[in-house]
């Protein structure tokens, strides 16, 4: 843990890198069919060399050293196979990872891995055909478990699948889902629902708490806690005896915000010291571009790192469960 002035924080040295905010897919959760985005206009989007040089010359320097490649869906960016080269080409690149829905996974998980990609983490909401279409507006189910085979084929390892749990659509299938990390090394993650994306959907339906789900999968298989905890926010718990692990990640029953050891820059360059507040934000790229120089970059990105320990408690302390408009869908910040 690091200590400026009285704050105690972590580390944080974890960048997630929304590459594209557009998506294949429409989650109800995320971006519901029907629903209008307004979409960054490609001039908007921060070119690879432009994020190449970003974390290059402002994020490595600062110390981050992880990172993390969303959407939107990043697999439909242009270009991605050698943009993950070069991410993981660059020395003190120590962890690179991607958050991706599979769909295009069976074509490209081998080229993504001989690039330097190792870690991915995939949406896999459902193991029901009719529920998966339901949940992602998509008859795709067969393709994207072709994806995640493909991933398994390959060696990407871990291989986390992520669940987000909504009652009465998906909740029947939590053992079902738990049960695939018995026999492979697969980690499988429960995701409690978030107020972001789409708020109707989350006040008609509401969330489970991960504890509820820990004791229906205790019941059924036995579970014990695993002493590693990953770079995130997940609990993890082991099914006894099974070569995966669950996670559960509970932002809604829990604050992990003390050990928050990340930021997200969107497609268009906005660097966000907090999912679940949009206060601290700043624009990276119209200072790039305007002519700053990496050194007045740095000087900005470290008082937003300075600040976000301040930015990251200030809504708890307020009150959890007040409810928030997201001026931004999960899809344009990046998971
Ligand atoms: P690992 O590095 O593999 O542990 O990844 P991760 O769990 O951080 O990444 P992933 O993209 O799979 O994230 C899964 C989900 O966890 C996200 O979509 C969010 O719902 C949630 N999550 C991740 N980071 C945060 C965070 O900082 N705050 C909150 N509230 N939720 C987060
Ligand atoms: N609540 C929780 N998780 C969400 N995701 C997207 N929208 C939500 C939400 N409203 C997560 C999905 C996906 C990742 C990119 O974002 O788990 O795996
Ligand atoms: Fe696309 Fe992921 Fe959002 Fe689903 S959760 S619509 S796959 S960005």
């Amino acid at each position: 843990m690091n200590t400026s002035g009285n704050i105690s924080r972590n580390t944080v040295d974890y960048l997630r890198i929304s590459l594209i905010d557009r998506c294949n897919f429409r989650c109800q959760y995320c971006m519901p069919e029907g629903a209008e985005f307004d979409y960054i206009q490609s001039q908007e989007m921060l070119t690879n060399s432009e994020l190449i040089s970003l974390l290059r010359e402002v994020f490595i320097p600062l110390g981050f050293h992880k990172f993390r490649l969303t959407g939107g869906e990043p697999l439909l960016r242009r270009g991605i196979v050698d943009l993950v080269r070069e991410i993981a080409a660059l020395p003190e690149t120590e962890d690179l990872a991607m958050t991706t829905n599979a769909y295009l996974l069976s074509d490209m998980a081998r080229s993504l891995y001989d690039a330097g990609l190792r870690r991915i983490n995939i949406s896999l909401d459902s193991l029901d055909r009719d529920v998966f279409r339901q949940i992602t507006g998509r008859d795709r189910w067969e393709r994207v478990w072709q994806g995640i085979q493909a991933a398994h084929t390959v060696g990407f390892d871990p291989l986390k699948l992520n669940v987000v749990v909504i009652p009465g659509v998906n909740d029947r299938e939590i053992l079902d889902l738990a049960a695939l990390s018995i026999d492979r090394a697969w980690h499988v993650r429960f995701i409690e629902f978030m107020p972001i994306g789409n708020t109707d959907l989350f006040e008609h339906k509401g969330w489970v708490d991960s504890a509820t789900l820990r004791q229906l999968i205790s019941d059924r298989y036995g579970l014990i806690e695993s002493n590693c905890r990953g770079n995130g926010p997940a609990d993890i718990f082991q099914i006894p005896g099974a070569k995966g692990t669950l996670g559960f990640i509970s932002q809604m029953s829990e604050c992990f915000c003390d050990r928050c050891n990340r930021v997200r820059l969107s497609a268009d360059g906005w660097l966000r010291p907090c999912l679940l507040n949009e206060s601290g934000q700043i624009d990276l790229k119209t200072s790039l571009r305007k002519g700053d120089g990496y050194e007045i970059l740095r000087g900005k990105v470290e008082e937003l790192l300075f600040l976000k320990t301040e930015i990251n408690f200030k809504d708890r302390d307020r009150g959890t469960g007040e409810q928030k408009t997201y001026h931004r869908t999960m899809s344009q910040i990046g998971g």
